[in-house]
């Protein structure tokens, strides 16, 4: 009788799929995980071109592939693509995470709210219960984080952008999870709030949005979901004296731990990455 041992290496594939993804940091914050909480997995990033996404998703699937984690432009093609929908990803319109079931379905997931809500209370100590809360921006970055932050129980969201219109039809949209409006920059002057959060793509081009003097106390906190650089935005909340000011790196973290948590069902630890994650940019 002859004993037959498998000896082929168990490693789950996974990868981060956008384009550009040259740049991105998911490889190395997920390697960083799986080395800490001991598991087996492999990370890689893979540039698809337009058009492609859907093949490329079929073949990463079919070499083992665990799951994937999915950036810009593809979260809202990600969205339509896969099978079942978790209820925040169903809100977001996008989704950043997907996971291949076994029964060959995909389930797909949003975990950008989720990680800028545990970089605010977990990382910063900023409580949004209760808190006004100004959300710059009505684009996809604004979408994929209002049903987590709504959640939290603000006493209010005002989205407000450039274009007014869709600042007011993403407060509709979201009007069924909590109190939230949608206004223009020149409905701010004389307003305050507690917490200001940049989700435009003003900072990638070294802009400002227009904001009004006295909009923010000094005990504010104004978040950039942008890192790696002190943004005009981060340098306009100096200068009003706010005392919290944070950028996006966290942010970044806390949604890779969330998805390494819905592949692997372990939480690791996000502290010891963000800490090294940060030595490297040294801001
Ligand atoms: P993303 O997926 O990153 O959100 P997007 O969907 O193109 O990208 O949205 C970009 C957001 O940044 C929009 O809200 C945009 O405002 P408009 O809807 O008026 O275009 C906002 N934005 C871009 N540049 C800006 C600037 N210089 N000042 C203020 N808002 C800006």
């Amino acid at each position: 009788m002859t004993d037959i041992f498998d000896f082929e290496p168990r490693v789950d594939e996974y990868a981060v799929m956008g384009n550009p993804i040259k740049h991105s940091k998911s490889p190395q914050i997920h390697s960083l995980f799986a080395e800490q909480t001991q598991q087996s997995i492999h990370y890689t990033a893979i540039q698809v071109d337009s058009g492609g996404f859907k093949q490329a998703v079929g073949n990463f699937a079919a070499h083992k592939g665990k799951g994937l984690n999915i950036t810009v432009p593809f979260k809202e093609e990600a969205w339509a693509l896969v099978d079942e929908r978790s209820e925040r990803a169903e809100h977001a319109g996008a989704v950043n995470t997907i996971k291949f079931l076994n029964s060959g379905k995909l389930y797909g997931d949003n975990t950008d709210g989720v990680g800028l809500v545990n970089d605010l209370k977990n990382n910063y100590k900023i409580a949004i219960a209760s808190k006004r809360v100004l959300l710059m921006g009505a684009g996809g970055a604004a979408r994929g984080v209002l049903a987590p932050l709504l959640n939290e129980k603000p006493a209010g969201i005002v989205v407000v952008n450039r274009t007014q219109s869709k600042a007011k039809e993403l407060a509709e949209h979201f009007a069924d999870l909590g109190e939230i409006s949608g206004c223009g920059y020149d409905s701010l002057s004389g307003q305050q709030f507690d917490i200001i959060i940049n989700a435009t793509a003003a900072s990638l081009q070294g802009a400002l949005p227009p904001l009004p003097d006295k909009l923010v106390p000094a005990e504010a906190s104004c978040y950039d979901m942008m890192y790696g650089q002190q943004t005009p935005f981060m340098q306009w909340a100096a200068r009003q004296g706010v005392q919290t000011i944070a950028d996006g790196l966290g942010m970044l973290v806390e949604q890779a731990a969330e998805s390494f948590f819905i592949w692997r069902k372990v939480r690791p630890d996000t502290g010891t990455v963000l800490a090294i994650l940060r030595k490297e940019i040294s801001i």
